[in-house]
């Protein structure tokens, strides 16, 4: 058996990066920048500052706003029916990872044919991703997804009302730009919630099944950067340090997860799509019952995280077993809700959304298999 490994995407990082999105629209040939951004990112100032590095280095833009927190089809057409209306040669995906997703989905959708729902990565659509697709630019504003450097887009299908990953490495960016400055405005609690993620990727890559050491080593060193500057983030917005650290973090998190992520991000996945609940907080509120549970099956790893968040010991099963209460009181110390029953989660919702946990095949690599009793189980203990 063969596997792959690759690190591709070329990274510009600092504070003040921000400027070089011109410098590097010209680098990739192109005269006019087609940016998805959302009212948010607007509204914080964040998208007139691009614009204006753009018209300095004379690239052209066309802004689309119309992207919310958990992406749909529709947004996703009608961006990418703007794009073509548009004539631009770049697409810029400015703000968190929905803008970031719409934005590759965007080139997907403008370069093949409908619907979008045959390129789902759980039915192999990633073969179908063939033609080629106008170069982008990827600027996160937010420090958790990673989808800047990540090869998938994550979007609602309108048919199947699931949040669906499309995956193929040529939705990868070309260039991604990390400016600890854009991070600045991000509210405490969605700077919470977003580091949430991060660690959840980095958590989950290290614990997944598969040999991927690179991934693991990577993983490891965005949990310790999380566990130094995710407090200090959340407490002090203009901290440039601890931004730009979760900005690593967060990338980081993205490039160990090829590797595979598991149970939390299944878990987290239906309360996106069903009840709109922010993907960091589902998994922030989700992930110390899947430590629990994974528990037996990768001891020696979740003792390692254990004792990267601080947990004090020799002994691997006891570090294990204290694993999930570290992430439980970081979880508190940033003030976020310490259950799905705080965040308005009833009983009955969880017996519809275990199945839909269940099908969705993100949790195949984690390190114990799960049953569809497993994932109500998981989302009871998460309450
Ligand atoms: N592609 C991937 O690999 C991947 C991985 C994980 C999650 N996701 C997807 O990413 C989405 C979540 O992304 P997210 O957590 O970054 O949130 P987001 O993009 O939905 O942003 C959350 C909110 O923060 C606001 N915001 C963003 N940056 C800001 C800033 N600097 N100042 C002020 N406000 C700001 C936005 O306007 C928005 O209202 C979900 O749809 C999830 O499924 C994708
Ligand atoms: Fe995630």
């Amino acid at each position: 058996m063969t596997v792959t490994w690759s690190f591709p995407t070329r990274v510009v990082f600092g504070e003040g990066a921000a400027a070089e999105v011109g410098p590097e629209a010209k680098r990739l040939g192109a005269s006019h920048a087609f940016v998805v951004t959302d009212p948010g990112v607007r509204d914080a100032g964040l998208t007139g500052e691009i614009l204006r590095a753009l018209e300095k280095a004379g690239v052209a833009s066309t802004v689309v706003t119309g992207v919310g927190t958990n992406p749909t089809e529709a947004e996703v057409l009608s961006a990418a029916a703007a794009f073509t209306q548009s004539g631009a040669d770049l697409v810029i995906g400015l703000g968190g990872g929905a803008p970031i997703d719409v934005a590759k989905l965007v080139r997907l959708a403008a370069t093949h044919p409908p619907p979008l729902e045959q390129y789902d990565d759980a039915i192999g659509g990633d073969a179908k991703v063939t033609l080629p697709m106008p170069p982008m630019i990827a600027i996160p504003t937010t420090a958790g997804t990673g989808s800047e450097v990540g090869r998938s887009g994550v979007v609602t299908i309108e048919r199947t009302h699931r949040k669906t990953v499309i995956f193929s490495p040529r939705l990868l960016a070309d260039v991604a730009i990390l400016d600890p400055a854009l991070t600045f405005s991000l509210p405490a609690h969605l700077t919470a919630a977003t580091g949430f993620d991060a660690l959840t990727h980095n958590v989950e890559a290290y614990c997944a099944k598969g040999d991927h050491p690179m991934a693991d080593a990577i993983a490891l060193m965005g949990i310790e950067l999380i566990a130094k500057h995710l407090v200090t983030a959340v407490e002090d917005g203009k901290d440039v340090e601890a931004r730009g650290a979760m900005l690593k973090a967060s990338m980081m998190g993205a490039v160990a997860f090829q590797k595979g992520l598991g149970a939390c991000h299944a878990l987290a996945h239906p309360l996106g799509a069903e009840l709109g609940m922010h993907h960091g907080l589902a998994n922030a509120l989700c992930l110390p019952a899947v430590l629990d549970f994974n528990r037996a099956a990768a001891t020696i790893r979740i003792a390692r995280i254990a004792r990267i968040l601080g947990v004090k010991g020799n002994d691997v099963e006891t570090l294990a077993f204290e694993c999930s209460g570290a992430v439980r009181a970081l979880r508190a110390q940033l003030g976020l809700p310490n259950g799905l029953g705080e965040a308005a989660v009833t009983e009955e919702q969880l017996v519809t959304l275990a199945p839909l946990a269940f099908a969705d095949y993100v949790h195949q690599p984690n390190p114990r298999p799960c049953t569809k009793d497993d994932m109500l189980a998981l989302y009871r203990a998460s309450m």
